[in-house]
């Protein structure tokens, strides 16, 4: 008698690791190791979040049309072409059910967010990895490789892990040699951050084509990761498609009631912003005195470092996890030799600082 046996597909995936053991933290751990805002979540959020406790016992308004209207308002575009997952990480599995299988060729960068290849794979179909050039995406290589098999192609602008952003012009390149059938799913998650002037945020792109959506979360500018809300916009027959095989319910009413404050609460984004630009920008600075790290230029709320081994890499995840601080190591990426650290508080970032000049003075 055989067992229940998964795809083959299936079988061949490996499962997304964060890299960081799974233990309770600390309630003095410095985490610096999963890009969530600085801060915690806006005032705002927390009271509305608590306020819908009154809710629990309902099931959630299927359409969540309060959130869509208030994204739909924030950003001045069409709340029917919006849509909302547990997390971006849902809308991304989604969209490679809805647009992918078998046969059809699903393009993502090297060094792209790791959730990508489990989506094509997931999908049954074939991940087909642009390889980079100096941990940059390569438009030209995602460009050299559309076969008439490509499906759908995932691109993080700005880049997670790296930091790194294509332009406006690099974009456009991109889509416009992109057959109408592909889809461009554009994952926006670290826009609100990018204070640069010829980067595109993906709500004109994708108003303006069919073939495009773009994907944003509550996850990071407002550090709500724990309520898992990702919104798609894109045009309302992908919106329609993806409608149709999500779960019924899947956004809880108070995470809905706390996206719906936190995005209200202009003067929270705009300080964490300023905060972000300001300590990242320093953090930067103060780690390329040192000869003996490679700080890589960063639009995110995250800085990659490379260490020049992966020995030296481990030596400072070690020092720093016995001084209670957690930044990511970047094996999963096949980075051994690589740490990313996310731009915390003023007062976590020069005590990483402090622990980080220690190390390398030994190292
Ligand atoms: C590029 C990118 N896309 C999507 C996500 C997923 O975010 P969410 O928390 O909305 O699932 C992340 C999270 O780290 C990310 O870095």
């Amino acid at each position: 008698m055989g067992t229940p046996q998964a795809h083959n597909y299936i079988q061949s995936l490996k499962a997304y690791h964060t890299g960081v053991a799974c233990q309770r933290d600390p309630d003095d751990l410095i985490r610096l190791s999963f890009n969530e805002g600085a801060f915690g979540p806006s005032p705002k959020a927390l009271t509305a979040y608590q306020a819908a406790n009154n809710t629990l016992h309902r099931y959630p308004e299927m359409t969540y049309f309060d959130l869509r209207q208030a994204i739909a308002t924030h950003y001045s575009i069409n709340p029917d072409a919006i849509i909302c997952g547990a997390g971006s990480d849902e809308l991304l599995m989604l969209l490679g059910r809805v647009f992918a299988g078998p046969g059809d060729e699903v393009m993502y960068s090297q060094y792209g967010f790791a959730v990508y290849p489990i989506v094509a794979k997931a999908a049954g179909a074939t991940a087909v990895c642009v390889p980079e050039k100096d941990l940059r995406t390569d438009i030209d290589g995602f460009i050299a490789r559309i076969t008439p098999k490509t499906k759908m192609v995932l691109l993080a602008n700005p880049n997670n892990p790296t930091g790194s952003y294509i332009d406006h012009g690099a974009l456009r390149r991109l889509h416009a040699a992109l057959p109408e059938h592909v889809l461009l799913v554009y994952d926006a998650a670290y826009a609100e951050y990018v204070t640069v002037a010829d980067y595109e945020d993906g709500i004109a792109l994708a108003r303006e084509y069919k073939n495009v959506i773009m994907l944003r979360t509550f996850s990071k500018i407002h550090a709500l990761g724990g309520l898992r809300i990702g919104w798609g916009y894109g045009d309302s027959s992908i919106i329609d498609m993806i409608n149709r095989i999500r779960n019924p319910f899947n956004i809880s009413t108070p995470s809905a009631h706390a996206a719906i404050a936190a995005l209200a609460d202009r003067d929270f984004q705009r300080h964490s912003v300023e905060h972000n630009t300001r300590w990242r920008d320093w953090l930067a600075q103060q780690l390329q005195l040192r000869n003996s790290v490679k700080v890589y230029p960063s639009v995110g709320n995250f800085l990659l470092i490379g260490l020049g081994s992966a020995d030296r890499a481990n030596g400072l995840m070690k020092h720093l996890a016995e001084r209670k601080i957690q930044i990511r190591a970047m094996g999963g990426y096949q980075l051994p030799d690589h740490v990313r650290i996310t731009v915390g508080r003023e007062e976590e970032i020069k005590t990483l600082l402090d622990a980080m000049n220690q190390f390398l003075d030994q190292a």
